[in-house]
């Protein structure tokens, strides 16, 4: 593989363009190929991959699907989802490169036979495009089909290239579950040949978290419970579940975003400082943060679902009202929950979560609150004028991190204000953030699995919601509390707060 670093280039740096070297010649083999995810994100990735000059010369892309189309209808679809979504301009040469190594066939993968001619045509594209039998399969399938597709594709004799294998989540519905799937796949690949994907990873801002923390020094002997009153971690959405009610009557927040997102989003605010920055160890940090979680008590957790309201101006419908989801859904909403890391660097500091659907707006951040000064020598009016620091850390929209600091106001006497003192990317880094899919497809051409997460780790995430969900069934607790849509969720969720004195953020 090679792996050698361009020449350090200042204005490719700006811009966002310095790549970690190319990656092998492959093919990428997408299961699921004609599907939502192929045509928002997986193609749009790989066009943005190709304007960089991030793929390797010889690569090819075989899409995998149920519907009977032809190489050139395919071919057509893909380009009008990355006309619709890419981040960048199209370029009609970049597309024609990428597209002229670019097939499709159609395929039940249930039935044992049709693996034969999806390897027939693997193999033909393979020779045509010189791509060394280095495959890339990407199983952007439901949990339904994940076995009979990782089953058959085990099958497929070894070309002498490597394989890998990218896992799109959610990996299993509970612990069990994910057990079941994890020991399937590793009976037949190698965990260093499973990709698992929680796409918040791949986020530039979730990336900079390790930077921010590790490359500072001024953080470190601040990171804990001394100096930390609590944190704030938010994943706001102001859309609702669109047309995937089938998927979501199933799932609820808990399942799809507090499992994975927020929990990974905690575990990289929390871990120790791994030994060097690779796949292992710093999973074997995050895995240690997941053991050290304290099961929240019935009254630490809320679960929310939202009923009519006003959502960024727009009127929007309940829950319950959406098209395919039952009159008494008892499904979730919005999920927050006040937990508790039981170890030296954090006992005695919660950690807030919360996510939702149809909140005020499209928010995820993590607010590092320090605690308040001890004594304050100034006569003020008002104590309350006297805020904590906060370091908060926007992941999405308007990415940077921003610090608050109490300021005098200019005048006479003393009067103090909080401000702002921000580091935002748009202004300090020419490009526009690579989406996270981008930067996911390509660590895994390159063998990279250090934004991708290790069975053990989805195992430790399951056995905290699994234990959550439980007691919901245990206490009786089965039915969420509403809240109004366009609003930041249920009001248990501020007396989450409020009984110990805090409040969520609202700025
Ligand atoms: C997905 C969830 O994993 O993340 C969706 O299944 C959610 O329900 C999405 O909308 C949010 O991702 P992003 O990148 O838009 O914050």
């Amino acid at each position: 593989m090679s792996a050698d670093k361009p020449e350090l280039d200042e204005d490719a740096l700006l811009a966002g363009l310095v790549g970690p070297g190319t990656p092998d010649p492959s093919t990428l083999v997408i299961f699921g190929a004609s599907g939502d995810l192929s045509r928002r994100k997986l193609l749009p990735a790989l066009y943005a991959l190709a304007v960089n000059g991030l793929l390797p010369d010889a690569f090819a892309v075989l899409g995998v699907g149920r519907k009977a189309i032809s190489n050139e209808a395919f071919q057509a679809e893909m380009r009008s989802a990355v006309e619709e979504h890419t981040r960048l301009p199209f370029d009609e040469a970049t597309w024609e490169g990428l597209a002229s190594g670019m097939r499709y066939i159609a395929a039940e993968l249930e039935d044992e036979a049709a693996g034969g001619p999806v390897t027939d045509a693997l193999r033909a594209l393979e020779a045509e495009h010189g791509t060394q039998g280095n495959r890339v399969f990407y199983l952007a399938i439901p949990p339904a089909a994940m076995e009979n597709v990782v089953g058959s594709v085990a099958t497929w004799r070894p070309t002498g290239g490597w394989r890998r294998l990218i896992v799109e989540k959610p990996f299993g519905h509970d612990l069990a579950s994910a057990r079941q799937l994890n020991a399937f796949i590793l009976e037949r690949f190698s965990e260093d040949e499973v990709y698992r994907i929680d796409h918040y990873l791949g986020k530039e801002t979730v990336q900079n978290l390790a930077v921010l923390r590790f490359a500072n020094g001024i953080f470190e002997p601040v990171w804990n419970r001394q100096f930390i009153d609590h944190v704030q971690i938010t994943v706001a959405e102001s859309i609702g579940i669109g047309s995937r009610a089938a998927f979501y009557e199933e799932t609820g927040a808990t399942r799809d975003i507090f499992q994975n997102h927020l929990l990974q989003l905690l575990a990289l605010t929390a871990m120790e400082p791994a030994a060097d920055f690779t796949a292992d160890a710093v999973r074997n940090e995050k895995v240690k943060v997941f053991k050290s979680l304290e099961r929240p008590a019935s009254d630490e957790v809320v679960r929310g679902q939202y009923g009519p309201g006003v959502v960024e101006g727009v009127e929007t419908i309940a829950y319950r009202d959406e098209e395919a989801v039952a009159q008494d859904s008892t499904t979730e909403t919005y999920f927050a929950a006040e937990l508790h890391i039981d170890n030296w660097r954090w006992a005695g500091t919660p950690f807030f979560v919360r996510c939702g659907k149809r909140l005020a707006r499209r928010e995820t951040t993590i607010a590092i609150q320090f605690k308040n000064v001890p004594h304050l020598p100034f006569a003020l009016d008002s104590d309350d004028d006297v805020r904590p620091n906060v370091l908060l850390i926007h992941i999405q929209p308007d990415e940077g991190v921003s610090m608050t600091l109490n300021a005098k106001v200019p005048g006479h006497g003393v009067t103090i204000r909080t401000v702002n003192m921000d580091f935002a990317y748009g202004g300090s880094f020419r490009a526009d953030l690579p989406e996270a899919y981008e930067r996911l497809i390509l660590d895994c051409m390159l063998g990279d699995a250090i934004l991708f997460t290790r069975a053990d780790e989805v195992e430790e995430q399951w056995t905290l919601v699994d234990a959550i969900r439980a007691s919901w069934t245990e206490t009786g607790s089965a039915d969420p509390v509403a809240y109004d849509a366009g609003s930041w969720g249920p009001s248990e969720a501020e007396d989450l707060m409020q009984r110990e004195g805090r409040a969520w953020r609202r700025d």
